[in-house]
């Protein structure tokens, strides 16, 4: 009998285990099966980037839905797109996606590139996405390494070295492990490992299947892997927000295309930073909700102090008044949701006064 590599047994204990507990999910096929759709392994990739799983899977229904195809997708208007996409966050990712599409349509046509560099020159597919889509999609041995992957690799090999500077020793040893067959399957099956087992805080390696070959088990602390280097914390910036209300209509303004919540539809807002302008857009019988809208994004958290007026008079620029009572359908980012939502609670206490 040939002897078989330690790096080796890791891939086929995780594969049997993914054989029988993979996790059921919209984009995927059946452990084992050859072909997944390529449109579905990468509209779901580029919604799974920096949201998970929970969060991604009704939007990846709502869009296979309306759009099922490349081509279907890729006909859809720039405002649809973004207002379906409204609440998942990092919204470059939507405008990236539908140019993503329109090149394919255009360029390939309607194929996805079935390897790693072909995929790589598509907008909004960087190293992570194409190496997910080439093994997921195409059966391609390609080396898969999220933040999920990273964790299970950092802690089978107990690596030491501090993130970021760790990751090209994670990469090397993620390469190691992967298998030259089934891995879609074997990348999908350390995402899985590492979202439901090898949890960051508190993971379960008292039921793991790689627990006799993991390194950090037999350390005191296993999930102190991945090592990470001290982070600076993230700044604090306030801002003012104005809801601008006539005839039970509210004034919206589409940010511009740069920038954060680029092409977003949103309430008129000041500038985001230590000392924000406070002027408002008009004159007006402004009233102030007390506590701000907190709200966290990637690289700061703002603090978003609402006005409001019932009487306003048009804004001088462009917008749209808009139905108070369709909102739900204008596409507002989770921000501008939640500051709406503040306006119209108060609002409801105010006229029941
Ligand atoms: N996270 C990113 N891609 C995923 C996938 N295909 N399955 C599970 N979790 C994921």
């Amino acid at each position: 009998m040939p002897v078989e590599m330690p790096d080796q047994k890791i891939a086929r204990d995780l594969l049997a285990h993914y054989d029988v507990h993979a996790r059921t999910l919209s984009w995927r096929a059946a452990p084992g099966a050859n072909a997944t759709d390529p449109y579905r392994v990468w509209l779901s990739e580029v919604m799974l980037q920096q949201t998970t799983v929970a969060a991604a899977g009704p939007y990846f229904d709502r869009f296979t839905a309306r759009w099922p195809t490349v081509e279907s997708l890729a006909g859809a208007t720039d405002a649809d797109l973004m207002a379906a996409w409204a609440g998942l966050g990092y919204y470059a990712r939507a405008r990236n996606l539908l140019a993503c599409a329109r090149m394919v349509v255009r360029d390939h046509g309607g194929e996805f590139p079935d390897s790693e560099a072909g995929l790589l020159s598509l907008p909004g597919v960087g190293a992570y996405t194409a190496a997910a889509i080439a093994a997921i999609a195409f059966g391609r041995r390609a080396v898969v390494v999220d933040a999920n992957v990273e964790r299970v690799v950092a802690r089978l090999f107990a690596i030491a070295t501090p993130l970021p500077a760790g990751r090209s020793q994670i990469r090397a040893a993620a390469d190691r492990i992967t298998p030259d067959a089934r891995a879609g399957d074997f990348a999908q099956a350390m995402m899985d490992l590492g979202a439901t087992i090898c949890t960051s805080r508190s993971p379960a390696c008292g039921i793991c299947p790689l627990r006799a070959d993991c390194a950090a088990v037999a350390t005191a602390d296993p999930a102190a892997f991945p090592v990470k280097a001290a982070k600076k914390p993230r700044p604090h910036r306030l801002g003012h927000g104005w809801w601008i209300e006539r005839d039970r209509h509210v004034w919206l303004i589409r940010r511009p295309d740069k920038g954060l919540l680029g092409g977003m539809r949103a309430l008129p807002s000041s500038d985001w930073s230590a000392a924000p302008d406070p002027r408002s857009p008009l004159t007006a019988d402004w009233r102030t909700i007390a506590d701000p809208v907190d709200h966290v994004f990637t690289h700061f958290s703002l603090a978003l102090t609402m006005h409001w007026t019932d009487a306003g008079q048009q804004p001088s620029g462009p917008g749209e008044w808009w139905p108070v009572e369709r909102l739900d359908e204008a596409g507002l980012p989770t921000l501008f949701r939640r500051a709406a939502d503040a306006v119209l609670t108060q609002r409801k206490c105010h006229d029941h006064a």
